[in-house]
């Protein structure tokens, strides 16, 4: 793809040529650093990392990658690649110090100048409103349990569309919204480190409110906004061979698979969670929550093996097969589980799918050349790149895929000692390392541009926006 000089910067996104876009996706908390500068408030999560023992090494957010001062690098890397389009999040705690009132411009500008010298570099900016780092100023006032909160998101997301929308018309709602109910307000394991049923129950259904109350706004305020939300949907098979694996396995796709898309898509609660959740509903909820979206985003890394346990859900993560690989976090590698899930997707939802999040953890290090050659990287992003390759095949509508991620980063409780990115951080100098798998995405880029219109497999006459 030609890419544009700052002279000649667009002021809005470019459209990809080939119609499927390759990318690549970060977080505000796991990159930005830079906590205390320009007014930034705290966030549940700069809370957490200063409770002892919540994460690893004492890991904080605080200076990350430094990516608030090194943006312009950050951008220079993604240019490299070659990449279509840049999924990042915004810092809500960064724009509203309080959660709601007065902005800050200095975030402001911020994220003004990322957005331009993406555009500069021809790279579509995605924006996700939330990547889990909620103001502690409204976590004290009750977070995701208070009903209000449907009413900040809104504000804030009208803030973000009023700023960014004459540049930006690809928006998230929220990123994985079972990954911070469950794990925030349900088995205590993330910030804000609750554990608690009606904690977790009230946290689900006011996300999904507050994911109604945002698409709303943005679409009245983004002309040819492209709306979604990111889900991370996985298979959940049982760990062993009992009836109480078995049935724990179900109890947990409820919430990890259904507890936001059923509402969002199909406007009603899953029969085994709604008499939970009925409590904190009130009429009119859910025509506001099931409002259509345009697109389809998926995060995949690996299915779950669940086994029986005595938490709020009574189901806990167990060990996979023996015979299946995983990863150095801990976690299988089974690329037929995300070609399947793809397909299965496709059938529920018909909607454009987005990969919006797939990589691995891997052990890097610098050799004494001062390469990083991951190539457990580059078999596992091989793999699941071919999957969704035979998913297209067979028909999923998928067009586009993202890499988890840019940078190696701040990996929430596991702190900097997973390693995710295509770039090699040396975290006391940061200085930046392209590592070989970051070459390996640049040639399947250029690959698939060679073989344009057609990249994998998809139809060329596909329009390249979604229609809703
Ligand atoms: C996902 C998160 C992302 C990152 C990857 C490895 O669940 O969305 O922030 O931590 O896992």
């Amino acid at each position: 793809m030609a890419k544009k000089s700052l002279q000649d910067q667009p002021r809005v996104s470019p459209v990809p040529k080939s119609g499927f876009l390759w990318g690549v996706s970060t977080s505000s908390f796991q990159i930005e650093g830079a906590a205390h500068i320009d007014g930034r408030g705290d966030s549940i999560w700069d809370v957490y990392c200063r409770e002892p023992g919540r994460v690893k090494n004492g890991d904080t957010g605080e200076t990350a990658c430094d990516h608030y001062h090194r943006y312009n690098e950050d951008v220079a890397l993604m240019r490299d690649l070659g990449i279509d389009a840049y999924r990042f999040s915004i810092s809500w705690p960064r724009l509203l110090p309080k959660g709601r009132g007065a902005a800050n411009e200095p975030a402001l500008a911020f994220y003004d100048r990322l957005i331009d010298a993406l555009l500069a570099a021809g790279i579509e900016p995605w924006i996700c409103l939330y990547h889990w780092d909620l103001p502690q100023a409204l976590h004290e006032l009750g977070g995701w349990q208070n009903r209000d909160i449907a009413g900040w998101f809104a504000d804030y997301a009208a803030l973000v569309a009023h700023r960014y929308g004459d540049r930006v018309r690809r928006f998230a709602t929220f990123n994985e919204p079972c990954v911070f109910t469950l794990f925030g307000y349900g088995f205590g394991w993330n910030a804000p480190g609750i554990a608690d049923a009606d904690a977790l129950h009230s946290a689900i259904h006011h996300v999904n409110l507050s994911h109604g109350a945002a698409l709303e706004v943005l679409r009245a305020m983004v002309p040819h906004a492209s709306l979604g939300a990111i889900h991370n949907r996985q298979p959940c098979f049982p760990a062993g061979p009992n009836a109480d694996d078995a049935a724990a396995a179900k109890r947990f796709s409820r919430y990890w698979n259904d507890a936001f898309l059923y509402p969002q898509h199909f406007a009603r609660y899953p029969s085994t969670l709604a008499e939970a959740i009925e409590p904190f509903e009130k009429p009119g909820d859910m025509a506001r929550i099931a409002q259509p979206v345009d697109w389809f985003g998926l995060n995949h890394y690996s299915p779950h093996y669940i086994k029986a346990h005595t938490n709020v859900i009574d189901a806990t993560f167990g060990a996979p097969p023996p015979d299946v690989p995983r990863t150095t976090i801990g976690w299988p590698i089974v690329p037929d589980a995300f070609r399947d899930t793809l397909l299965d997707i496709h059938r529920r939802f018909a909607l454009p799918i987005y990969v919006l999040e797939n990589g691995t953890a891997s052990d890097d290090a610098p050799n004494t050349a001062g390469h990083v050659e991951d190539a457990g990287r580059i078999a596992y992003l091989h793999a699941y790149t071919d999957a969704m390759k035979e998913a297209i095949a067979a028909g999923a509508d998928v067009r586009g895929y993202f890499v988890w991620s840019l940078l190696d980063n701040f990996e929430w409780t596991s702190g900097y000692s997973q390693r995710f990115g295509l770039v090699y951080v040396d975290f006391p100098t940061q200085r930046r390392i392209p590592k070989a798998s970051a070459r390996w995405y640049a040639n399947l880029i250029a690959e698939s541009r060679r073989c344009l219109a057609q990249p994998i497999t998809g139809n060329p006459t596909e329009p390249a926006v979604a229609k809703r």
